[in-house]
């Protein structure tokens, strides 16, 4: 049987057969059980105060906000979005959007001005939620380039005009909501994510998601009521939405919210005090963790942790073994995507771990190594042996139903009945997956996906910039370091001062966490014969790795006549 399966026959559905809403699941039948006592959420606050939220305010709170967006005239279909931080407004806004059966979009709140507003026009966002500096800084200045934004609330202080308050909204609304007939395709999230070309794609999941968020966190996290869950990502990112927001409620769980950033003590103190029994978190922090010494975790009781896992990057064997002497709990890999929703791929719990390997597919999932083949428009694969692309056999519950305004990409993200991840494993005899790479030229960053071409086109307008190549190269604590390359414009001569106003304009522009953190100028960039760079090139000759196929390389420009090289980091 499917996880799937077994996650159906512990879903409860919507009262008389309406069908199926992923508010219902993880708020309000909990409620209707006769746990609305039960603690939701927790979030623990910079000052050191706690804000404890029951599934019965939680139910309450979101039925209010399903309300007044009834009131704002929001139908079914349209796109909310939150522009947060990890707030109990952000919590409240994602099941009161689910419950009015709008659609939730939530927007990482570190995000610079330029991707906030591709993402509020590319979602084509009718309300968002967000604070008033967030407001004044990033959306104000643009709101006449997005027509299809007709509301802002703002859950701090006077709204600014042109804007609605959260608490006048909340205070007009009923606490009593039925939610609507749901069907299981019917949309409910959108999750932006990032290829090598073109805009950020944003990809849309259904109500269905649920029975793989449900199913995943009991097959690979053992999560039930009583546990108190704790992961780390922040939701403006897929695994704080499937796993932070979703999965720990749907099982009746606890969910830990920290409305801090990262730093070692605190993170001790955090699993020690809440008692903390799951723990969801990624390689960047396990390895700040790592660097940050042995004898911090010592100095807590780290008993009730049961189960701790990781995702989003390549998790070595050696710090899986960290995990089991410095926490008492190895840590569980788990591979998955914004495509697929959930985890696809896992070490479990109660299970042999394999140190260095993502796992093996659960249940229900069928993974194939493929190469891929493009025929003109179309995409064909072939089974292969050894190292290649995972592919994944469609039609999983969480997985992608569109790239909203993208049809294309979208289908030729598939072929012969799979969905094509762009990673490149390997398998090995038993069946276990092994991360190689990506194919394409994404990258990651502290976890973060960034797509090259959004970084590469907010360089561009930088006034002195005529041409920009983004990498990743390898970075011991966040996986990789994005790294510029830029020619400059006829006359204009590189210095190191130009340089750090180029990366402070694209700080500016993107905000920390997706910035390159070095520029260097070049007086030409590898491009192929059709003028497109070559960053596979770049990074090769950065690394001084073989250069592979050169065929498509457009002559490059004599050495004589290039400028001095520049460089500047941040
Ligand atoms: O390259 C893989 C990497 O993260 C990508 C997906 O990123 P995103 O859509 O942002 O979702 C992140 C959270 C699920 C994948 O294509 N990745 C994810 N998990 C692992 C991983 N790489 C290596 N090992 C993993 N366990």
């Amino acid at each position: 049987m499917s996880v799937w399966d077994d996650a159906r026959l512990r879903l409860d559905g919507l009262p008389d057969g309406r069908g199926l809403n992923i508010a219902h699941e993880a708020v309000d039948r909990h409620v209707i059980r006769g746990h609305g006592d039960r603690l939701a959420l927790r979030f623990l606050r910079r000052d050191g105060s706690v804000g404890d939220l029951s599934y019965r305010d939680l139910g309450r709170d979101s039925s209010r906000f399903a309300n007044g967006l009834d009131a704002l005239g929001i139908c079914p279909g349209d796109v909310v979005a939150t522009l947060l931080e990890r707030v109990p407004e952000l919590y409240v806004t994602a099941f009161g959007t689910l419950k009015a059966r709008a659609v939730l979009c939530t927007l990482y709140a570190a995000f610079g001005p330029e991707p906030v507003r591709v993402r509020l026009a590319k979602g084509r966002v009718k309300v968002l939620v967000t604070t008033a500096a967030q407001y004044a800084r990033k959306v104000e200045p643009v709101r006449r380039e997005l027509p299809d934004l007709t509301s802002v609330i703002i859950i701090d202080g006077d709204p600014p005009p042109g804007t609605a308050g959260w608490q006048q909204l909340m205070s007009a609304a009923s606490d009593r909501w039925s939610i609507p007939a749901t069907s299981e395709d019917d949309p409910a999230l959108i999750h932006f994510t990032s290829g090598t070309t073109g805009t950020p794609k944003a990809a849309l999941h259904v109500h269905q998601a649920v029975v793989a968020h449900e199913a995943t966190a009991v097959a690979v996290l053992a999560l039930g009521p009583g546990d108190v869950f704790w992961c780390t990502a922040d939701p403006g990112w897929v695994t704080g939405v499937s796993y932070g927001i979703v999965a720990p409620l749907v099982c009746g769980a606890t969910g830990i919210v920290d409305e801090a950033g990262f730093e070692p003590e605190r993170w001790y103190r955090i699993l020690a005090e809440q008692r903390v029994s799951v723990w969801y978190t990624a390689p960047t922090a396990i390895r700040m963790l790592i660097k940050a010494g042995d004898t911090l975790p010592r100095r807590h009781d780290l008993r009730a942790l049961r189960v701790a896992a990781s995702v989003g990057e390549p998790l070595d064997a050696g710090a899986v073994l960290w995990g089991r002497e410095a926490l008492g709990q190895p840590f569980h890999d788990t591979w998955w995507q914004t495509e697929t929703g959930a985890i696809m791929i896992a070490n479990r719990p109660g299970e042999p771990i394999r140190p260095g390997a993502m796992g093996r597919p659960l249940a229900g999932v069928e993974a194939a190594v493929v190469t891929r083949h493009q025929d003109g428009e179309a995409v064909r694969i072939e089974p292969t042996e050894g190292s290649g692309e995972l592919a994944l056999r469609a039609g999983w519950p969480s997985m992608f139903r569109g790239y909203l305004g993208d049809d294309a990409r979208y289908r030729a993200a598939f072929a012969g009945g799979f969905y094509l991840t762009g990673d490149l494993v390997r398998r090995d005899g038993d069946g276990w997956f092994w991360f190689v790479g990506r194919a394409d030229d994404v990258i990651k960053s502290a976890g973060r996906l960034i797509g090259p071409i959004e970084v590469e086109s907010v360089l561009l307008q930088h006034p002195a910039v005529a041409e920009a190549g983004v990498i990743g190269l390898p970075d011991p604590t966040v996986g990789e370091m994005l790294k510029a390359f830029v020619t400059l414009k006829d006359g204009i001569a590189g210095d190191a001062a130009l340089g750090r106003d180029i990366l402070a304009h694209a700080r500016r522009r993107l905000g920390p966490a997706t910035a390159p953190r070095e520029v260097v100028f070049r007086p030409a960039l590898p491009k192929t014969r059709s003028g497109k760079i070559m960053r596979r090139l770049l990074k090769a000759r950065e690394l001084g790795l073989p250069e592979g196929d050169l065929s498509t390389l457009e002559d490059e420009p004599a050495a004589s006549s290039a400028p001095p090289e520049a460089k500047a980091s941040s």
